[in-house]
């Protein structure tokens, strides 16, 4: 399972990368406000130093609108990794058919049922990406959505990448990787929170405590 980092943090995505826990980024335009930065230059700094897939968010509602900023977007990496991000939409649809038959890379957002990731396989996107914490935060099993499209796609061959997203907790990535997602984007401090746990601490304060007899 490929982990992909979920934000726009120029920071917290080197301190992944060096970790070697960063094959890819998504973004969008909430993470782009929260960085404070402008939209071009922040996408153009993240290709400077990732490989991976690097999602970029349409932000017009008409086709037109969204192949322009697609084009556009496209330039701002010389490792031809930008992907286009696209909302579930009908517009959006006709952008992912016209993208893919041109060999760019798709990344369908804002889906929610195993629906519309049917709909997103069948005009060709790249990723689909379902958002399981925001169907937790309304009382649904997000990873339920999971398991069905994992299921429809398995069913006809599909190479639609399931891009698990809306990642609030460990669990999520868990769950993500045992039902077989492809890939999950994880927010930086639920990818940090992958390492915690008490017994390795215990094990590396008491390993730490017993090395003390000979290292000074
Ligand atoms: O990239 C989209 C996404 O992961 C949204 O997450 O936490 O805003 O629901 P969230």
């Amino acid at each position: 399972m490929k982990f992909f980092i979920d934000t726009a943090d120029i920071e917290a995505i080197r301190q992944a990368h060096e970790m070697g826990l960063v094959d890819g980024v998504t973004t969008n335009p909430t993470l782009i406000k929260k960085s404070g930065r402008d939209h071009e230059e922040t996408i153009r700094e993240i290709a400077s130093f990732i490989d991976g897939p690097i999602s970029v968010e349409t932000l017009s509602e008409d086709a037109d609108g969204m192949i322009r900023e697609a084009e556009t977007y496209m330039k701002w990496s010389k490792n031809n990794n930008i992907v286009i991000k696209i909302v579930m939409s009908p517009e959006g649809m006709k952008v992912c058919k016209m993208l893919t038959q041109q060999g760019i890379k798709t990344n369908v957002t804002v889906t929610f049922s195993p629906l519309q990731a049917l709909i997103a396989a069948k005009a060709g996107a790249t990723f689909v990406s379902p958002f399981v914490g925001r169907l937790d935060d309304i009382g649904h099993y997000g990873m339920d959505l999971i398991q069905q499209i994992r299921e429809i796609y398995d069913n006809y061959g599909f190479t639609t990448e399931i891009l698990v997203a809306s990642v609030r907790n460990p669990i999520h990535i868990l769950d993500a990787a045992r039902i077989g997602a492809d890939v999950v984007t994880v927010p930086p401090a639920t990818l940090m929170q992958q390492f915690k746990h008490p017994l390795t601490e215990n094990g590396i304060a008491q390993f730490l405590e017993d090395a003390k007899q000979w290292k000074s």
